[in-house]
């Protein structure tokens, strides 16, 4: 009678989604399709998909895509600047409809009719994930057991040992972590008090600032029609360049940030990351925009950059507005072309020099010294023009207050 029932689960190798592989061919008498995306989070991939395979996957698909992850959802936040209230480059955020998206790919190259996720019932990323894939097959039905078994951590870890699924050790680490190439985000534990200073132990990208190089390090970063390109003057592939700034701002301690969080869900959250390389190219990218936009550029495009990253954040990628955006922001990236000089020293980075072939920035126009081009006259007429409605409303005014006065 009927055929197996199939599921395919993004599976991280940790132990609610370890768990999640035997309690769904438990729920469901499912054959599991475990899926690990090697996002650049530091993980043995290989190892994981052995240990899916051990608990019980049907199957355990490994997928590296890291590059497609930078290119298609890492660049187009980059160009729209995007940063979740002020704070937070959404590094989390950006790997949840990639992971959305093969889940979706696989469950139609096996013919699966659910997916599955390991996310719990009050953050964002179920949100994300789930309505990713809504958009992109809707007939597919999403299951989330963590969300659903709402089990203890001690009842977890009695289910795991009964159903032999190894139980690491050092479970006691008490923060949530998840991390990808774009950045790395840190809660629960001591962090749950936002008046509690984040202790040293979250912290595994960026030195403390205390223990960082005396000596500063200046760094070029090339950019190509909006794409990093170069560093020090080299060619980077965009994987190695977002590590190898991963690296140098962390060891300058750079990239910390400490933020209480709007969540979708209602609540507010305390969250750290640690996201050196993004912050350092979200604002080298700022920068340059400045040298090469015109005005009512750079003063416009903050509004679509605040919505881009509320929707992103509210798990809206697969949208027609996060499009429509994208295609706006790449308009203006095809022409920010040029060199960033930024300075790492304990703990900050700053921009400290830029050029372009499309700088709008004119030494002729600008200086105060000797070459002064700009028509110093012409700024009388201007001005009249310009307070020209100022004038008016003073004159208005100072007509009613006399009447009053009469
Ligand atoms: N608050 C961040 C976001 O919503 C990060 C969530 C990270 N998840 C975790 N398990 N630490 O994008």
């Amino acid at each position: 009678m009927g055929a197996t029932k199939k599921v395919v689960l993004a599976y991280s190798g940790g132990l609610d989604t370890s768990v999640a592989i035997r309690w769904l061919q438990e729920e469901f008498q499912a054959e599991v399709y475990a899926v690990t995306l090697d996002l650049g989070q530091g993980k043995d991939v290989a190892e994981i998909q052995k240990k899916a395979l051990s608990i019980g996957a049907k199957e355990a698909l490994v997928f590296d895509v890291k590059e497609e992850f930078l290119n298609e959802y890492v660049l187009p936040a980059l160009w729209a600047g995007a940063i979740y209230e002020k704070r937070y480059p959404l590094s989390t955020a950006l790997s949840r409809p990639l992971i959305a998206k093969y889940l979706v790919k696989v469950a139609e190259e096996k013919g699966a009719t659910m997916v599955a996720h390991g996310c719990t019932g009050k953050g964002n990323d179920q949100v994300r994930i789930e309505v990713a894939v809504a958009s992109l097959n809707p007939d597919l039905k999403v299951i989330a057991p963590a969300r659903v078994w709402g089990w203890t951590r001690e009842e977890e870890i009695e289910y795991a040992s009964a159903h032999g699924i190894p139980v690491p050790v050092t479970l006691e680490r008490p923060y949530s972590i998840d991390q990808n190439i774009w950045g790395r985000s840190i809660e629960c534990g001591v962090l749950e008090d936002p008046w509690v200073e984040p202790p040293e132990d979250v912290f595994a990208w960026t030195r403390n600032p205390l223990e960082a190089p005396d000596e500063p390090a200046y760094v070029e970063i090339g950019f190509e029609e909006g794409v990093p390109r170069l560093l020090k003057g080299q060619y980077y592939s965009l994987v190695n360049l977002v590590e190898e700034l991963n690296r140098l701002g962390g060891e300058h301690g750079f990239g910390r940030i400490d933020h209480v969080e709007n969540r979708l869900v209602g609540i507010k959250s305390r969250e750290v990351y640690e996201c050196p390389a993004a912050l350092i190219l979200l604002e080298a990218y700022r920068d340059l925009e400045q040298l090469i936009l015109p005005r009512e550029v750079t003063h416009f495009k903050p509004y679509l950059e605040e919505r881009y990253a509320q929707l992103v954040y509210e798990g809206l990628w697969y949208s027609p507005l996060r499009e429509a955006l994208d295609a706006f922001m790449r308009s203006l990236a095809r022409r920010i072309t040029g060199t960033v000089r930024i300075k790492l020293y304990k703990g900050s980075m700053r921009v400290v020099g830029r050029k372009s072939e499309y700088s709008l920035y004119d030494f002729a126009l600008a200086t105060y010294d000797k070459g002064d081009l700009f028509d110093h006259k012409a700024s009388e007429g201007f001005i009249t023009i310009w307070g020209l409605p100022s004038r008016t409303q003073a004159v208005v005014l100072r007509r009613c207050r006399k009447k009053q006065g009469e």
